[in-house]
């Protein structure tokens, strides 16, 4: 099945600048892993990616919260707590890509799982504190 990159959609911006740019870097950072995810065997290159994901992740997702709790925004342990999940996501598609696996299927998993977390979490989670945000002068 050829590549078709996922392509970022004006629905996901929350008009933030710093938070929507780092969302479109973990959208890239999907797209370089579902795009050059080898087969098995290729260890050093599927860690790379792997990394890179996770470092945007962490990045953006420390960005977030230090945001939520400078503008004392409320019931953030819960949304650290979503957080962690995806990292744990991360790491466990990380693990199965080191065993055996079909390769196409995996991709595809891993594409899907981590795009539709992605949005829903921006829509659903993230979305609650965009007026406090915008409000605070974030930019
Ligand atoms: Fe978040
Ligand atoms: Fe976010």
């Amino acid at each position: 099945m050829p590549h078709q990159a996922i392509l970022w959609n004006p629905s996901w911006n929350l008009n933030i600048p710093s938070i929507d740019s780092d969302h479109k870097n973990i959208v890239k950072a999907i797209n370089a892993l579902d795009k050059n995810l080898g087969e098995q065997g290729e260890q050093r290159l599927m860690n790379k990616l792997f990394d890179a994901l996770d470092a945007y992740t962490r990045i953006h997702f420390n960005r977030e919260i230090d945001l939520l709790i400078e503008c004392n925004f409320t019931d953030i342990e819960n949304h650290e707590v979503e957080h962690s999940k995806f990292l744990e996501k991360i790491e466990f598609y990380r693990a199965k890509c080191s065993g055996e696996f079909d390769h196409e299927a995996l991709k595809q998993e891993i594409r899907t799982y981590l795009l539709d977390w992605l949005v829903v979490h921006i829509d659903q989670t993230d979305r609650k504190y965009q007026k406090h945000l915008i409000a605070a002068g974030v930019q």
